[in-house]
């Protein structure tokens, strides 16, 4: 592909134009990074206060699956990518066929169905946790019970825990395959854990692959908490691995983009993968300030056909995610968090999404601190998520 060069002008005489499928958090920052190399930027989100639609040049106000909006979208783009995984492959498809886009739909059709995921980890030689399809209720029947306790996921939409049960055993895993209607599920073997880390590796078209350190990450209730990095209970062996799983798995895709691989560190120390993102991720965020190339610098670079070249991690990284319920007091009132508080704090940078309404559970931001030196960078983030009332990590 000839690269899409920044400040370019595109056939209409523009300025070239970089399009998003979604118009959330994810969308918000990699419009942000794709002007600040000069890109315009379009989104596609049907509502008309989204995070990315806000501060994108052109905002599509249109459903994801109208020819209307696709059409528009692809009028105003010189390419375009997409900041969630349920975009139907439908779609992508459409759009590929007359504007380059990345990721591409098959990768994305991977990583939207847990069970056709599971099936790339054991292609490409990662292991994961022992796993059972269960579509029918006769493969719920014949689950081998060593897969018990196990946790029961829906195959597809599922995001930050939901869509998932923990079950203990076979009247638990048919209640809840009951709760969930019966919809396509993987069920898998609840793992002891001794740690969760990720990697963001990023792909071009030429096959080549950089990819950001490894994070570490906290999750509650099964949202993301707290990323880290360097990884502080990783070390460079199990980083390598980590890394080496990643790059094989965007590999034997054929993956041109930001991708993310969740892997779990097992307490026997076996690395197993979770799942995949076919994006940018929540545990990046943080090198947006901590290296010398963020995320989303890395998705312009990898959707506008631009070199690639190995990030550098400069400072040392804790990343608190913001959920709405900072935004509410014990007794359920809105509430302004204390961000003179935060931002007294050395090293504090606030990111907020500008999403209207604070609900318990709901991505409202994040706060990245950095440092000189790892320590110092965890005693800030501890005092950060004092002063904000979050538990310490
Ligand atoms: N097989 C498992 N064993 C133990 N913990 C798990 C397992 N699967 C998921 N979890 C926990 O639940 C979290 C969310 O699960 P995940 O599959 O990543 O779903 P989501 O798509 O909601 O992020 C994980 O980060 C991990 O903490
Ligand atoms: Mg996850």
């Amino acid at each position: 592909m000839k690269p899409i060069l920044p400040g370019s002008l595109g056939d209409d005489g523009r300025p070239a134009t970089l399009g998003v499928m979604g118009g959330g958090q994810l969308g918000r920052m990699f419009v942000q990074a794709a002007q600040a190399m000069g890109y315009y930027t379009a989104v596609l989100d049907p509502d008309p206060t989204s995070p990315a639609g806000l501060v994108a040049h052109y905002h599509v106000q249109a459903d994801y699956l109208g020819e209307p909006g696709l059409a528009q979208l692809m009028q105003r783009s010189s390419a375009i990518t997409t900041e969630f995984e349920n975009v139907p492959a439908a779609a992508l498809a459409t759009l590929a066929a007359h504007r380059p886009v990345s990721p591409g739909a098959a990768c994305v059709a991977v990583c939207q169905d847990r069970a056709v995921e599971k099936a790339h980890f054991e292609r490409s030689g990662v292991p994961c946790a022992p796993y059972a399809v269960i579509e029918t209720a006769a493969q719920l029947a014949a689950v081998p019970s060593q897969l018990l306790p196990g946790i029961l996921k829906t195959s597809r939409l599922g995001y930050d825990g939901k869509g998932q049960a923990r079950v203990a055993d076979r009247a638990a895993l048919a209640a809840a395959w009951d709760t969930l209607r019966c919809a396509p599920c993987v069920l898998e073997q609840q793992l002891p854990l001794a740690l969760e880390l990720s990697v963001i590796v990023a792909r071009g078209a030429d096959g080549q692959c950089v990819h950001l350190p490894v994070q570490q990450n906290l999750h509650r209730d099964g949202i993301l908490a707290v990323t880290q990095v360097p990884a502080p209970d990783a070390d460079a062996a199990l980083q390598q691995r980590a890394v080496q799983a990643a790059e094989s798995l965007a590999e034997a895709l054929g993956y041109v983009g930001v991708l993310c691989v969740e892997f779990f560190l097992l307490q026997d120390g076996r690395l197993v993968a979770n799942e995949m993102a076919p994006r940018p991720h929540n545990s990046g965020h943080y090198s947006i300030e901590a290296c010398d190339v963020s995320q989303f610098a890395l998705q312009v670079r990898c959707l506008a056909g631009l070199p690639l070249v190995q990030p550098r991690l400069h400072s040392p990284a804790v990343m608190l995610n913001l959920l709405g319920d900072l935004w509410l007091d014990p007794a359920g009132r809105e509430r302004v968090p204390d961000w003179s508080g935060v931002l007294a704090l050395p090293g504090a940078h606030l990111h907020l999404y500008a999403k209207g309404q604070a609900r318990p559970g709901r991505k409202m931001g994040h706060l990245t601190i950095t440092a000189a030196d790892a320590a110092t960078a965890r005693a800030v983030a501890l005092r950060a998520a004092a002063t904000l009332g979050l538990p310490a990590f």
